[in-house]
C-alpha cells in the first residue's frame, strides 16, 4: 500500500457475530497475504467488561471455528498482538474520549482510521455524532473513514436521514456504505463479462435479449434473526439491497472509467429510469413454521419471499421485463442471473416448430457455483432435431490457483485505498427505496394485496410467482450446476 502511515480499523460492536464471522478473519486474510498497511491496528470498541486478552481469545476461537483452513497460529499469534479493546458505551461521550486516547497512544504519530459500524443501526447515528463531537472526524493528520453496514433505513424516510445525520459529519466521501454482494468477485465480474469482452455487449439491449431474471434463494430459515428479520421481511433485506445492486450491474450503461462516481452515476441513472413498480406484478410468501420460529410476531405477516417484475425506461431497455425473486427457506441456495435471448426471427428447419426450439439462454452463477453458461441449440447428431447444449465457464476449473476472498475481505482493503466504487452512495440507496417503498407500504397496509401465499420449506417458493412469468408465456430459468443437484 503506498501510503505509509499506520491505519488503525475501529470496530464498533467488536463482541458481536459480524465482526466474529466477517471482519476478523477478512483482515487476517488481507494480513496473511500481506496486503494490509505495514503498520496497522484493530481496535474494538463494546460495552462487555472485557480487556484485550479476552477480546484476542473470542476472535481466535471465532477464526479456528468458522474458517479453520485459514488459520495458522503462528501468523494469528503475530496478528492479535495488534487488537486491542476499549470497553465504552455507544451512548455515553466521555467512552469515545476514552477511545481517542487510546487510539493516540497506539498510533505514536500521525495515522488513518476506519471506522466500522458493526452494531445495531439503532446506533449508526449516535456513533457519528459522538465521532464528530470528540474531534475524531476532521483529516489532518491522515485520513478518516466510515464503513456503515446494512440495514441502511428501514424505508426512505429513514435512510434519507440517515444520510443526512452521517453526512452532517462525515463528508461523502469518508463515508462508505457496505452491500457485501458488491464485494463477491462473481458479482464485479458482471461489469467485466459486459465491458472487458466485445461480443455480449452488441446484443444486451430490447432488440435481442427477451427478458432477464434474478434470483437469489436461500436454503436457510431465518435461524436466530427473527428479532431484526420480523421487522424487515425480505424486501428490505435482499431486494432493496442485494438484488437492485445486481440488477445494477446487469443493466446499467458502460461508465467511461472505473472511477467511483463513474460506476455510481451510470448506476444512479439506472435506478431513475425504473417504472414504479406494479403491484399487481408481486407476490408474496411466508414459508411454513416461520410463525413458529422463536422471536416471530404471533400472526406475523412478514415476506420471507417475494417474486416481482419492472421495466425499465430507457432507449436499452424499453419492453424488455426483469423478474427478480428471493426467499428463504427454499430448495437450495442460489444466486444466479439469467438473460434470455429472442427466438430467432424465422425457423427453416424441416420438421422443427418454434415450440421444439429453446431460447439462448446466458446464466451468470453469482453462487454458490461460481461461473457463467452459455445455453444454444445444436443439430442432434444423426437426426433433423435440435437440444440445447451448454457451454460453461466454472472459476473452480479456470482458476484452480486463485480462490474466490471473501466479499469482506475485497471491501475493506478497497475502503483503506480510498476506493468507493463497490459502496453505495447515498443516492442510490435512496433510488432503491423509492422503488421498494410502495411495494412494501402496500403489502404492510393493505393486507389483501396481494394475498400472502404460504409455501412448503425447501420448495421453489409459491407457485403465484411462476404464474407472474406465466402470464407471458415466460418460465423461471435455472441453469447454473449445483452440488446439491448431481
Ligand atoms: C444478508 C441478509 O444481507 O445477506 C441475510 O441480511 C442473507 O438475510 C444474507 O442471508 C445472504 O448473503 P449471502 O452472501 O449468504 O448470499
Amino acid at each position: 500500500m503506498s501510503d505509509t502511515k499506520p491505519t488503525t480499523f475501529i470496530i464498533f460492536g467488536a463482541s458481536g457475530d459480524l465482526t466474529r464471522r466477517k471482519l476478523i478473519p477478512a483482515l487476517f486474510n488481507s494480513y496473511r497475504k500481506d496486503r494490509l498497511p505495514e503498520q496497522f491496528n484493530i481496535v474494538g470498541f463494546a460495552r462487555r467488561p472485557w480487556d484485550d486478552e479476552k477480546l484476542r481469545q473470542v476472535l481466535q476461537e471465532g477464526m479456528q471455528e468458522l474458517a479453520p483452513e485459514e488459520y495458522v497460529a503462528d501468523q494469528w499469534d503475530s496478528f492479535a498482538q495488534k487488537i486491542s479493546y476499549v470497553k465504552g458505551d455507544l451512548t455515553t461521550q466521555e467512552d469515545y474520549e476514552s477511545l481517542r486516547q487510546h487510539l493516540l497512544k497506539i498510533e505514536a504519530g500521525p495515522g488513518n482510521r476506519l471506522y466500522y459500524l458493526a452494531t445495531s443501526p439503532s446506533f449508526f447515528v449516535t456513533i457519528v455524532e459522538s465521532l464528530g463531537k470528540a474531534n475524531m472526524v476532521a483529516e489532518k493528520d491522515g485520513w478518516r473513514r466510515v464503513v456503515v453496514e446494512k440495514p441502511f433505513g428501514h424505508d426512505l424516510a429513514s435512510a434519507k436521514s440517515l444520510n443526512n445525520a452521517i453526512q452532517a459529519v462525515f463528508a461523502e466521501e469518508q463515508i462508505y456504505r457496505i452491500d457485501h454482494y458488491l464485494g463477491k468477485e462473481t458479482a464485479q465480474n458482471i461489469l467485466y463479462f459486459r465491458f472487458a469482452n466485445t461480443i455480449f455487449e452488441p446484443v444486451w439491449n430490447r432488440n435481442y435479449v427477451d427478458n432477464v431474471q434474478i434470483t437469489v434463494t436461500e436454503s436457510v430459515d431465518v435461524g436466530h434473526r427473527a428479532g431484526y428479520y420480523d421487522d424487515a421481511g425480505v424486501v428490505r433485506d435482499m431486494f432493496q439491497n442485494h438484488l437492485m445492486q445486481l440488477l445494477s450491474l446487469v443493466a446499467m450503461e458502460p461508465p467511461a472509467s472505473f472511477e467511483a462516481d463513474a460506476v455510481r452515476n451510470e448506476k444512479a441513472k439506472l435506478f431513475h429510469a425504473i417504472r414504479p413498480l406494479d403491484l399487481d406484478q408481486t407476490v408474496r410468501g411466508q414459508y411454513k413454521g416461520y410463525l413458529q420460529a422463536e422471536g416471530v410476531a404471533e400472526g406475523s405477516q412478514t415476506p420471507t419471499y417475494a417474486a416481482m417484475s419492472l421495466f425499465i425506461d430507457n432507449w436499452r431497455w424499453q419492453g424488455v421485463p426483469f423478474y427478480m425473486r428471493s426467499g428463504k427457506a427454499l430448495a437450495i441456495k442460489n444466486t444466479e442471473i439469467i438473460v434470455e435471448f429472442k427466438q430467432p426471427p424465422h425457423l427453416m428447419f424441416e420438421g422443427i416448430q418454434d415450440e421444439d426450439f429453446s431460447s439462448n439462454i446466458l446464466s451468470m452463477c453469482i453462487q454458490p457455483d461460481e461461473g457463467i453458461h452459455l445455453k444454444f441449440e445444436a443439430k442432434t447428431p444423426d437426426s433433423h432435431k435440435t437440444q440445447p447444449v451448454d457451454m460453461e465457464f466454472h472459476y473452480r476449473s479456470s482458476f484452480k490457483g486463485n480462490s474466490l476472498p471473501d466479499a469482506y475481505e475485497r471491501l475493506l482493503l478497497d475502503a483503506v485505498k480510498g476506493d468507493a466504487s463497490l459502496f453505495t452512495r447515498a443516492d442510490s440507496i435512496e433510488a432503491a427505496w423509492a422503488l421498494m417503498d410502495p411495494v412494501i407500504n402496500c403489502w404492510e397496509e393493505d393486507k389483501t394485496a396481494p394475498p400472502m401465499i404460504t409455501y412448503p420449506r425447501g420448495s421453489w417458493g409459491p407457485t403465484e410467482a411462476d404464474e407472474l412469468l406465466a402470464r407471458t408465456g415466460r418460465v423461471w430459468r435455472h441453469a447454473c450446476s449445483h452440488p446439491e443437484e448431481g
